[in-house]
């Protein structure tokens, strides 16, 4: 399958077993995505925390090409997950898959009993989280260097 005649129903999402090939894979992706650019890298003590956080791929074919992670707060509420680390390969974005992970994760949170998700968004994302329900909570704030909002769905 090539991008141009791939189609929306031809991504799969999946949960990711923790320390897979494919779970691997989706830290290549999200340190291309999410932090090469911003200069930043992932500390390996950070990552082993992830052990417990629900790792979501999205594939064409068995290219790994979005990946997006949901962890609990437990400590806080047990309605509550947090979305994290939303990210498409440069190549496939705008094509409908993060809006597919998003849906993917939201079917998860409802079929495992959480009632919110709540997320830390960078501000120039806001309108892609908006289509999908999500409202904005309080004021802008810095993370990772940029402008971010929160924004939470009730499920
Ligand atoms: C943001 C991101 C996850 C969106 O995934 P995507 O696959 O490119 O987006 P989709 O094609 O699913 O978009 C769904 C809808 O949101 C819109 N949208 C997506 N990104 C947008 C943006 N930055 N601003 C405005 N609208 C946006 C799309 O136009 C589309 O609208 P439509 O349903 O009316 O056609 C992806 O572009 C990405 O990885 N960006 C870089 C990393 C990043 O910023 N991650 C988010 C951190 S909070």
């Amino acid at each position: 399958m090539t991008i141009s005649n791939m189609n929306q129903e031809d991504i799969i999402c999946k949960v990711l077993v923790f320390n897979s090939d494919d779970q691997l894979k989706s830290i290549e992706l999200r340190y291309e995505v999410l932090r090469q650019p911003l200069g930043l890298d992932f500390k390996r003590t950070d990552l082993d925390k992830e052990s417990d956080q629900i790792h979501i791929g999205a594939f064409a074919g068995n290219k790994l090409v979005g990946v997006l992670l949901l962890k609990t707060m437990k400590d806080l509420s047990d309605d509550i997950l947090k979305m994290r680390q939303v990210a498409v390969s440069p190549d496939f974005q705008s094509k409908g898959i993060g809006k597919k992970m998003v849906q993917f994760s939201e079917k998860w949170a409802n079929q495992n009993g959480y009632k919110i998700i709540d997320l830390h968004a960078r501000k120039n994302v806001v309108p892609f989280y908006e289509k999908l329900g999500y409202h904005v909570e309080g004021d802008e704030f810095l993370e990772v260097g940029i402008p971010h909002l929160r924004m939470i769905k009730q499920l």
